[in-house]
């Protein structure tokens, strides 16, 4: 095995050692680094002999992996791309450590401060979820639907939709997208969990470019409005929440639609009636859709 691999391989294996650990516990620090990160970093060889492209690809590996885990743990979790670059900082900052050959107790302690304030730095309600005394953290993981059960929620005619057509938060699998491609349809994802390829888009919502008068259709099962209404319970993000949700209106055309699930009533009471036409329909006792056409 080569180096990069190797150290890829460690790194694989040192996030499942500390999965799911709570940074944030009061009784005692529970993350560490396992006998292999501690051999890697006693063998100066292997991390000294990767070429500058290699350390760069494995910073940009070991961060991914890193907000990727986070993600699937607990769906509330944001990273913007400013916090990814500085989750990226600090693992340059670890190398670095390793590099100037200072103890190995040292290099765990400063990585896991540095973890710990970016941490709290990008995302308080994780620190307020988990400073107590469990050793795991909460977890809040997501699921991913069918394209039937989503033509079925909305209600969607296939041969009316309007396009093109944007799934907002489409999931990893972008089910619908693929679904409405298969159709043959011109269909668009976005989602933060999705790879980029033809029709998708891996980005954050918040990073995304809504071109204005754009879409003819926009689709967000169970995830932009479902985030919104998390984070304004807790009192987060809220306009970068709502700024976000006028920018997804404003790229609507004339006469297109967004359907979202669940309903943001707090919200869509303050839309202008000459410009919108807002349609809410229950699911079931608490929640309910919402139908929102553009039109003027
Ligand atoms: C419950 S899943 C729903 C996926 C899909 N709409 C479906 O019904 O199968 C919520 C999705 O929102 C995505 N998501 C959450 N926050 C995001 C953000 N800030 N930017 C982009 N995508 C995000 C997650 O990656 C996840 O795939």
């Amino acid at each position: 095995m080569d180096n990069y691999s190797k150290c890829q391989q460690i790194i694989k294996e040192q996030i499942t050692t500390n999965y799911l650990k709570n940074i944030f516990n009061i009784d005692g620090f529970l993350l560490s680094f396992n006998a292999k990160t501690t051999e890697l970093i006693k063998n100066k060889n292997v991390l000294k002999n990767l070429t500058k492209e290699e350390k760069t690809a494995l910073i940009d590996y070991v961060c991914d992996s890193f907000v990727n885990t986070l993600y699937n743990d607990n769906q509330y979790i944001n990273f913007t791309k400013k916090d990814i670059d500085d989750i990226k900082i600090v693992y340059q900052k670890l190398f670095d450590d390793i590099e100037s050959g200072i103890e190995i107790s040292q290099i765990e302690k400063n990585h896991y401060d540095r973890i710990t304030q970016v941490l709290i730095s990008t995302n308080q309600m994780i620190v307020e979820l988990n400073t107590n005394n469990e050793k795991y953290v909460h977890t809040f993981v997501c699921s991913e639907y069918s394209a039937q059960f989503q033509i079925d929620l909305f209600s969607l005619d296939l041969d009316k939709l309007n396009e093109p057509i944007l799934d907002v938060g489409c999931g990893e699998n972008g089910n619908l997208v693929e679904y409405l491609l298969s159709q043959g349809l011109d269909a668009y994802g976005i989602d933060r969990s999705h790879q980029d390829k033809p029709h998708f888009q891996s980005t954050n919502w918040f990073d995304y470019q809504f071109v204005e008068n754009h879409w003819g259709t926009i689709i967000s099962n169970l995830s932009f409005s479902n985030h919104f209404i998390k984070n304004y319970l807790n009192k987060t993000n809220i306009e970068q929440y709502a700024k976000t949700y006028m920018a997804i209106l404003k790229s609507l055309k004339i006469g297109g639609k967004w359907y979202y699930a669940p309903s943001i009533p707090f919200v869509e009471k303050f839309l202008s009636q000459g410009t919108y036409e807002i349609v809410n329909i229950p699911i079931n006792e608490t929640l309910s859709k919402t139908i929102i056409t553009r039109i003027r």
